[in-house]
């Protein structure tokens, strides 16, 4: 049976289809986060003949954003988020058809790059997604030090400021920020402006026992040079202060985080500073003398790259080595991509050119979307997930992809 997608046209219904496969508690401001969070051209929906009646069979939305490669593009991305499927319409193919209209859809726009954060791992690597960014949660103890003799000179010129993230105009100070460091940190994800109002909107619901979500900034000579978004939660242990800070992403350049982790490690009344999303290289975990100077560490999959389009995306990055390999590309879901491609890199650049022949390796399409930032895939040779024909071939195609510092963690999308 073929399942057609189109696009929205019930604003009401798509929001209730939503609310129904995420079981959250509805509140007024869902309608906001629809209407900031998605252009209506990007709300797509699926219905089956069988119903569900008052619920879409199936739901998907694309947020226009921007990331930022190695080297320092930032180009579009089509930001793949509220998916859902009704679930009296589960394992019905209702995905699948919405994955083939997206990629589709996306390429036919002319984005070369979807990208996404994942429910659950198992979903996505079948649409050709790869794990691109690692990203770890950490927890460290008040008071924790900070050792970066190299950083002190610059740290000493940066003072750090606390606002409340609701207030006018810090969602325009936080883009502002991001859009300034992105090119820095590859693998920064850059949403509209609407999308940081989205972000910085503080619903009374998730404020019944919490405080209004704060942003720390770093400024230098009175400009805003980092920030990370935080809130704290009391706790009293023995009559002792032993609350916890929770922490979001980190933006700015190295010394403006150091300026704002030395505060975050040391807030009054706090015990602990929980780190949410904290990159495999970021330098908190040089300052702090490896895993063990945490107090907790745990690793999760951040952001998901899809290469919609290899020929357009291949050269839109730079490469720290050359390599030039024939690759026979697996590709279900984006037959315009499959087949076998020469991927080139010399002195930074790359290109993708169709050729007939022999390849040197086989792989999936999700094997270059996991290292088009330039996390490291050399282990997938020996994990079996890719096929090498010419010895060699796959340590050179890895070693050009991989970039000396591992990609940044993306916020939430
Ligand atoms: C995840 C979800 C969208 C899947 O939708 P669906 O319409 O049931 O999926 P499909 O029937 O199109 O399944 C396509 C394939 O993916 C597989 N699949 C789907 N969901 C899966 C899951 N959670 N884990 C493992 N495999 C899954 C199916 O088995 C099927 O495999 P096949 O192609 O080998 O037959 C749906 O279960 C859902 O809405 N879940 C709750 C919300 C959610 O997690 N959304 C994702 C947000 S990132």
């Amino acid at each position: 049976m073929s399942i057609d997608v189109r696009h929205s046209e019930d604003a009401d219904k798509y929001l209730a289809t939503d609310q129904l496969v995420w079981f959250g508690e509805v509140t007024d401001a869902d309608a906001d986060h629809l209407r900031l969070g998605l252009p209506e051209d990007q709300r797509f929906v699926v219905d089956l003949p069988d119903g569900p009646e008052d619920h879409h069979a199936g739901i998907y939305g694309v947020r226009p954003m921007e990331m930022s490669l190695p080297g320092g593009a930032v180009v579009p991305i089509a930001g793949l988020t509220w998916v859902g499927v009704h679930p009296d319409a589960r394992r019905r193919g209702v995905l699948r058809a919405m994955m083939t209209d997206h990629l589709g859809r996306t390429r036919a726009a002319g984005t070369a790059i979807s990208a996404l954060h994942a429910s659950e791992a198992a979903i996505y690597g079948r649409y050709g997604y790869g794990v691109a960014v690692i990203t770890h949660q950490v927890t460290v103890g008040r008071g924790t030090e900070l050792t970066a003799p190299h950083l002190e000179d610059e740290v000493a010129g940066i003072t750090t400021h606390l606002v409340t993230m609701s207030d006018p105009g810090v969602a325009e100070r936080m883009r502002a920020c991001q859009v300034a460091n992105a090119p820095d940190f590859p693998g920064t994800i850059i949403g509209s402006p609407d999308f940081f109002s989205l972000l910085t909107l503080e619903i009374p619901e998730n404020l019944r026992d919490k405080e209004r979500r704060r942003v720390l900034f770093a400024r230098r000579d009175g400009e805003d040079i980092g920030f990370i978004g935080l809130r704290r939660e009391h706790k009293w242990d023995q009559a002792r202060p032993s609350g916890t800070v929770t922490a979001g992403t980190f933006c700015g350049g190295p010394a403006a985080r150091l300026a704002i982790a030395r505060r975050i490690v040391d807030l009054d009344l706090m015990g602990t500073t929980k780190l949410e999303n904290i990159g495999v290289d970021d330098p908190l975990l040089g300052w702090v003398g490896g895993p063990r100077g945490t107090g907790s560490l745990a690793t999760w999959d951040s952001t998901w790259i899809r290469l919609v389009d290899l020929e357009a995306a291949w050269p839109l990055r730079s490469y720290d080595t050359d390599c030039d390999v024939v690759v026979e590309v697996e590709d279900r879901y984006a037959p315009w991509n499959a087949g076998r491609w020469r991927l080139t890199a010399s002195s930074g650049s790359g290109a993708a050119e169709r050729t007939d022949a022999d390849a040197d390796i086989t792989l999936d399409v999700a094997v270059l979307g996991a290292g088009y930032l330039g996390h490291s895939i050399g282990g997938l040779l020996r994990a079996g997930l890719v096929r090498e024909r010419r010895a060699g071939a796959y340590a050179e195609l890895a070693r050009a992809m991989r970039t000396a510092v591992e990609p940044e963690p993306s916020i939430g999308f």
